[in-house]
């Protein structure tokens, strides 16, 4: 049976907070979260800037669909409505990951505003930085590294995003990657210009 609100104490005031931690691991939290399509590269940037802010003596925590999906959201599908539920519960995730004081990297397609606004207001706007890693549908349906435009192609997977399911590229990203024109080097370097100065420590 669920619980109400009224026999629900969150506990708040004894517990450490965000900027203890973040003075602990010298460094700013936020959730950098990338959006894109399916075979755009997000899982590849994701792991290349996790490896940059590690060797800068960053803590991270990547969150990537495929990994999540197979765990936490086991039980969620492809429909809008499990999809809002995917995002909904990796904001949440991610927010506690900040609270401790630690760069989420979170690598999903998040394919519409609505989605992408839902995560923003639950990690909050000062948190959250967006990079739409932009490569067009032609190119990832050539890559087609997991085989699932096929599959899409031919019927067997129904929603696939891009082929019969929405995605709304993003207005006002803080960064864009077009990682059809970009190296990943090249495309590491262009968030790191924006993400350092944003997490290197400072106490607010
Ligand atoms: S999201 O739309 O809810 O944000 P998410 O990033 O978690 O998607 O998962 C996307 C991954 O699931 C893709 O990279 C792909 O490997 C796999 N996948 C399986 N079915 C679909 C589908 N119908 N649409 C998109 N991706 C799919």
């Amino acid at each position: 049976m669920t619980a109400l609100n009224s026999d629900i104490h969150p506990v708040f005031g004894q517990i450490l907070n965000r900027s203890d931690k973040e003075k602990l691991l010298n460094q700013n939290a936020r959730v950098i979260w990338l959006t894109g399509l399916s075979g755009s590269g997000k899982t590849t940037i994701a792991m290349n800037i996790e490896m940059e802010l590690n060797k800068k003596g960053f803590l991270t925590q990547i969150l990537d669909g495929d990994n999540v999906r197979t765990g936490i959201n086991n039980n969620l599908g492809f429909s809008g409505d499990d999809r809002f539920e995917n995002i909904r519960r990796i904001a949440e995730v991610s927010k506690l990951f900040m609270n401790c004081g630690i760069i989420c990297i979170n690598s999903f397609i998040s394919p519409t505003h609505k989605i992408r606004h839902m995560a923003m207001e639950i990690i909050g706007k000062e948190n959250f930085i967006e990079i739409y890693i932009n490569a067009p549908i032609e190119v990832c349906e050539k890559r087609d590294i997991k085989g699932l435009y096929k599959k899409a192609r031919e019927g067997k997977i129904k929603n696939f995003t891009g082929i019969d399911a929405p995605f709304e590229a993003p207005e006002h990203p803080d960064i864009e990657l077009k990682t059809n024109k970009l190296s990943i080097e090249e495309s590491v370097a262009k968030s790191l210009e924006v993400i350092l100065p944003i997490i290197e420590y400072k106490q607010y």
